[in-house]
């Protein structure tokens, strides 16, 4: 394992050399941040369980047809992924207001909204990811039109793909982040999904109950994110029903 090159560390992964060029190993750690790592912890087990969630939504995104990184699972905790450029935006989409949102406009948690709204915000830690417009975007030369228009399109297929995933196992999402990324295929550029979809990045509450099921356990101190995590995965079938903790090797291969 010490061979590989590191390209870059975040806060919940690390990426490194892959085998071939154009591919990279992600590589998901423990680690849980909120509030631009103001708060932070390990929490047992959330690299394996993000791993096999985004491997679970990155296959499905590719299957229907929406481009993603995913090349495929390696192990417990990484994945070989297409490298990309990353367009520097978090691509926000919502479909109940919640979190800043909720905050920003003063609109209650959990009311419908009558369409999916998009966000973006800079990505850039040190600003701490500010919400910014398209003339932001097209100005600072960040994304160019076209790209928009693909982010948006990329995005609204992703919430349709994950809402359905959700709503099947009872739960409803609430709102979710991605990152998209650019390749070339000889001359041709294309976007496609990249970073990770997981609950670290979305917003999921039980349909029934209103049971927070996502990284808002861990940012609001609501109780154990493993046990929110791991309840996700067995509900959308990513690991046995009667499996035990996700530290052990009893995941579904
Ligand atoms: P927000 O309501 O805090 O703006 O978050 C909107 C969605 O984006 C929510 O599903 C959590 C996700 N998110 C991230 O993935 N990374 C971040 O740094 C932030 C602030 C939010």
């Amino acid at each position: 394992m010490a061979r590989r090159k590191k390209v870059y560390e975040g806060k919940a992964k690390i990426l490194y050399e892959g085998p071939e060029p154009g591919t990279l190993v992600q590589y998901f750690k423990d680690d849980a941040t909120a509030f631009n790592a103001q708060k932070k912890d390990v929490v047992d087990g959330k690299g394996v369980l993000n791993n096999r969630l985004s491997e679970f939504f990155m296959t499905g995104l590719n299957a229907i047809g929406v481009p993603t990184h995913f090349i495929r699972r390696l192990n417990m905790r990484e994945q070989l992924i297409r490298q990309v450029e990353i367009i520097p935006l978090e691509v926000i989409v919502r479909n109940v207001a919640a979190g800043s949102l909720s905050t920003r406009l003063g609109i209650e948690e959990g009311t419908a909204l009558p369409r999916p709204i998009i966000e973006f915000c800079y990505k850039d830690d040190k600003l701490g990811d500010p919400l910014v417009s398209e003339e932001h975007i097209l100005a600072f030369g960040w994304a160019s039109q076209q790209d928009l228009d693909d982010v948006i399109a990329l995005s609204l297929r992703v919430n349709d793909f994950l809402s359905g995933c959700m709503l099947a196992v009872g739960i409803k999402l609430v709102d979710f982040k991605i990152e998209i990324g650019r390749i070339w295929d000889n001359d041709y550029q294309r976007l496609i999904v990249a970073d990770e979809i997981s609950p670290d990045s979305c917003r999921l509450w039980d349909i029934e109950t209103g049971k927070k099921l996502d990284k808002d356990v861990f940012r609001r101190d609501l109780g154990s994110l493993s046990d929110a995590y791991t309840e996700v995965a067995r509900r959308l079938g990513v690991l046995p029903a009667n499996s035990g903790p996700v530290t052990r090797p009893t995941l579904i291969n």
